[in-house]
């Protein structure tokens, strides 16, 4: 059988978006070749522990011993896949600007060897363009003289990790391809792992579509955070307030305050956007006030919780719990307890953390619930902290997530 006619798919990174595919994907029948540049992350997957929350180890070793998946750093391998997905990450550079290096690099890793009518769909966010602008020409200057026609399409993945509804099945999905040959193969990919796949008319209005979704968190985010801050110096309580908003049945959706936006997503990918418009000529200034205003949260809560601090006290010891970047992920890209920490070292504060899904943070460890503090910060509702722990020591706590109910020494952010 030849590539074009296998069901076969390779998956170009094997992270939060590529692994839950790949498994998504062997529940449908799909044989399954993750591929990864990492040879740890490969050699960890290999041998059955799964480097993301939302894969048991228990799932990736059943599909690895099916044979229904493999892992491997040969990128050569994709010559036998029908479908490509890339699943790399796209980060911000040192300037807080789009850096493709990753997606580039994969995309050249693989280009030679993609067989003749072969589906290459990027799943990587992006900004519009870049499955026209940036992965076709590549994959065109290095493909073989074999693969006459290569099909392509953008579907951004939406993928939520932690979250226990929605998930890479039940999500419907946007597909927008350069074509209508390259459309109808890629839906029949997603109708085939997907219960709702969403055609749009190209890969640009599916690439610009993920960029608003995560913007208008990005940007209501902002909002609820500047709205606590006036909040707060007026002595009302900010989520009495959203409750009370969420009680209109339309044209109101509740978002809640924190120490920031983290992880890979909601901080990032508005500056794909931000980016975008500079090159169209446009200065995207709402959405850059709204980065600004999430910027300045972790100095707001630091100082929030050193003023609980006794005058004193020339070196409080502030423990933040919880530092990944949010509930039930131990993942702490990007996470805004960075920024807190930070600044809260820069005002002489002694920090330690404790979170129960991260064992290292920025190459330090955790303390346990019984370290002496003077003021503790609960920063997200991370499952496993016992926060009566401290309550009843008499603990000084900023409640950052409205989730400690009646118990003394808590305030609310
Ligand atoms: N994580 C999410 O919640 C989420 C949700 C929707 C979309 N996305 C987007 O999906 C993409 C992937 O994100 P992720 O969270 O899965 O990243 P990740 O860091 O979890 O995983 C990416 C994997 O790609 C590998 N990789 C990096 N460069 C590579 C290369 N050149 N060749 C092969 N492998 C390479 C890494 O080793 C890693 O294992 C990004 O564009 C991201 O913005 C992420």
């Amino acid at each position: 059988m030849n590539a074009q006619n296998s069901r076969t798919l390779a998956i170009i990174g094997q992270g939060y978006v590529g692994l839950p595919l790949a498994m998504a994907a062997c529940d449908a029948g799909w044989s399954v070749i993750g591929i990864d540049n990492s040879e740890s992350k490969v050699a960890q997957i290999s041998s059955g522990a799964s480097p993301v929350e939302d894969i048991s180890d228990i799932q990736l070793q059943i599909a690895l011993a099916s044979g229904a998946y493999r892992v491997s750093t040969d990128f050569s391998a994709v010559a036998q896949a029908s479908v490509i997905t890339v699943c790399v990450p796209t980060p911000l550079d040192k300037k807080r600007e789009p850096d493709l290096s990753l997606l580039r690099s994969a995309v050249k890793a693989v280009a030679p060897f993609i067989a003749h009518e072969t589906l290459v769909i990027s799943e990587s966010t992006s900004y519009p363009g870049t499955l026209r602008d940036v992965i076709i020409p590549i994959v065109d200057s290095l493909k073989s003289n074999d693969a006459l026609t290569i099909y392509f399409a953008s579907a951004p993945e939406r993928v939520n990790p932690g979250d226990l509804i929605w998930n890479q099945k039940n999500t419907p999905r946007l597909v927008g391809a350069i074509d209508p040959i390259s459309q109808s193969k890629a839906l029949a990919f997603y109708q085939s792992i997907c219960d709702v796949p969403v055609s749009v008319s190209s890969p640009e209005i599916a690439e610009a579509a993920k960029l608003l979704e995560n913007t208008f968190r990005l940007v209501n985010i902002a909002l609820i955070n500047e709205f606590t801050k006036l909040c707060s110096v007026t002595g009302i309580n900010v989520h009495e307030v959203i409750d009370s908003a969420s009680t209109k049945p339309y044209g109101f959706m509740p978002f809640r305050p924190g120490v920031g936006v983290g992880g890979h997503c909601i901080p990032v990918d508005p500056l794909y956007l931000t980016w975008w418009a500079r090159q169209n000529g446009h200065t995207a200034k709402f959405i850059e006030a709204a980065d600004f205003i999430n910027h300045e949260m972790p100095k707001y809560v630091g100082e929030r919780a050193l003023s609980m601090v006794a005058a004193s006290i020339n070196k409080p010891k502030v423990l933040i719990l919880g530092v990944a970047y949010k509930p039930g992920v131990g993942d702490v890209r990007e996470t805004p307890a960075s920024e807190l920490r930070e600044y809260l070292e820069t005002q002489g504060a002694e920090v330690a953390w404790f979170d129960p899904l991260v064992t290292n943070w920025g190459g330090t460890e955790p303390v346990d619930l019984q370290w002496e503090c003077d003021v503790a910060i609960l920063t997200i509702e991370q499952p496993g902290i016992r926060i009566e722990l401290l309550v009843e020591r008499g603990v000084q706590i900023l409640d950052c997530t409205n989730s400690i109910k009646n118990l003394t020494g808590v305030t609310l952010l």
